[in-house]
């Protein structure tokens, strides 16, 4: 009995631990939803990584957006995505990340869009469990200086608008998924136009506007010819 003793704290402790750690699986560097480079990485960033994933992935019309609302869930701001299936502090307890694991017909986004990436639902499950705050301003360094497509223009896509632009669910009818689908609305003028939300162009992202760097970066991009750099 005596000799058992250690062996069962032992394991109390390693289920403890597993039972903490579950729903805190490890940030992936890559992919999607990730942080635009520049800003801080050691929290999640409500603003520059979470707002862009719900915006571009759940927001839209028909679904979750304020006209829509399924569900009830407006999921556009902040104020409106904390307003429901948000426990801050327990991912695992939040219906808005653990509907992001259903399959089949429960899938969210539905079908025939693709779930979400690992990364992004990692961001979104550590954002929650850091207590789900609306973290801006996130120490973000923005180079102007700094414009390829590989560092700067693709992540940015990625994060802002693949969500709905991509070969799943082609917004306008346009993809923005890859360099030579980009390039082709960096040539006709609807790239900077929309961004710039210019008078006689759809303003986008949808429900936000990237910030003053971002579009300045895009620009120098497609002023020195939107290559594949
Ligand atoms: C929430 C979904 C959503 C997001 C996020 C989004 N778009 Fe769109 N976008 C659309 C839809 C839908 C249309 C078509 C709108 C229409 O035809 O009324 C569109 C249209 C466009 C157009 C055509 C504009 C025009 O004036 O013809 C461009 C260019 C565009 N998007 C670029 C972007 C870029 C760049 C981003 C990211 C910075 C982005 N979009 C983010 C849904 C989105």
């Amino acid at each position: 009995m005596q000799r058992l003793f250690p062996l069962t704290l032992l394991a109390i402790l390693a289920i403890g631990l597993i039972i903490a750690c579950k729903h805190e699986p490890p940030i992936q560097p890559g992919g999607g939803g990730l942080p635009i480079p520049g800003c801080d990485n050691t929290d999640i960033c409500f603003e520059s990584t979470i707002l862009p994933i719900f915006q571009s992935s759940c927001a839209k019309a028909g679904c979750h957006d304020a006209t829509t609302a399924e569900d009830g869930y407006v999921l556009d701001s902040y104020a409106n995505i904390i307003k429901k299936g948000i426990k801050p502090g327990n991912a695992g307890g939040s219906k808005l990340y653990t509907v992001l694991f259903k399959t089949g017909g429960d899938q969210m986004p539905p079908l025939p869009s693709a779930p979400l990436s690992q990364a992004q639902r990692d961001s979104i499950g550590k954002w929650i469990n850091n207590g789900a705050k609306n973290t801006i301003n996130c120490n973000c360094s923005c180079d102007t200086a700094q414009y390829t497509y590989t560092a700067v223009i693709k992540p940015i896509m990625d994060v802002s608008c693949v969500g709905c632009h991509n070969a799943a669910s082609l917004g306008g009818g346009i993809n923005l998924s890859n360099h030579a689908a980009v390039k082709a609305v960096a040539v006709n003028g609807k790239l900077m136009g929309s961004i710039n939300h210019a008078p006689g162009y759809i303003a986008m992202p949808q429900g936000g506007k990237l910030s003053d760097c971002q579009i300045k970066q895009v620009d120098k991009w497609v002023k020195a010819g939107s290559l594949n750099n």
